[in-house]
């Protein structure tokens, strides 16, 4: 669908619309290799190649990432058979379809891609991505430190070690809190770890993703990646498990 050209700019998260139509006016947009200079310009991010500044605006030829900081109550899926809320219900005025990047429970929440980019999808849920995610967890009690050991030394699920990881607890209570980051995302990851030093989670939030954090994005926001944290995600690499 064809929008005006400050309008694409600004939902790309590039900037603000008056400051996308000072981008315009200087010749600093082009629309499949021509420049735009005119402020009613319109053109499709679905269908055209827009430029600012030589540099492919995120959203435009397709491709976009979305950061969503999810609230608890909601599915992370496209469709759900069971009829609950799912993640796209809070991306409003987001006309892409858009899927998300991994999981979060349900009554999990925090930290959650979306993006209608398969490649990168695939990268940065593959298993040699080792992309760092940090969870604050809330617990039923304390656990053992032995197990905490364990658990950051690695245990076996589903017939297979977990990566090295690091945990810390930031708040000493009745129900602690503690902070695990992960260089992996398997199915249930957390609580099942968790379980396995003998405690309940009871509350999850991932805090981080990568170089991502939620700051300035209150539960149900969103925010779209700009070019240069997209590109950041695509050549993500690290070798070195979560430092310690
Ligand atoms: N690990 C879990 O157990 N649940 C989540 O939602 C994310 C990580």
């Amino acid at each position: 669908m064809e929008e005006r050209l400050q309008k694409i700019i600004a939902a790309a998260g590039i900037t603000s619309r008056r400051k996308a139509e000072e981008l315009i006016v200087q010749g600093r947009v082009s629309v499949n290799g021509r420049v735009v200079r005119e402020l009613g310009s319109k053109a499709d991010p679905d269908r055209d190649k827009i430029r600012v500044d030589g540099k492919p605006l995120p959203g435009s030829h397709g491709h976009l990432v979305i950061l969503l900081n999810k609230p608890t109550g909601y599915v992370s899926t496209v469709h759900d058979p069971q009829g609950r809320p799912t993640v796209i219900k809070l991306l409003e005025g987001v006309r892409q379809r858009v899927y998300p990047v991994g999981r979060l429970d349900y009554n999990s929440s925090g930290l959650l891609l979306l993006t209608n980019d398969g490649d990168l999808t695939n990268s940065l849920t593959s298993r040699t991505s080792r992309i760092p995610r940090t969870y604050r967890v809330k617990l039923e009690g304390q656990p053992a430190p032995k197990d905490l050991a364990r658990l950051e030394h690695g245990i076996v699920l589903d017939g297979r070690p977990t990566e090295p990881c690091r945990i810390r607890m930031v708040s000493e209570r009745e129900k602690p809190w503690y902070e695990i980051t992960l260089v992996e995302g398997r199915y249930h990851q957390v609580r099942r770890m968790f379980e396995r030093a003998g405690q309940r989670v009871v509350k999850l939030k991932r805090v981080r993703f990568a170089f991502l954090t939620d700051r300035g994005l209150a539960p149900g926001q969103f925010r779209y990646l700009s070019a240069p944290e997209i590109e950041r995600l695509r050549h993500w690499k690290t070798e070195a498990g979560p430092e310690r």
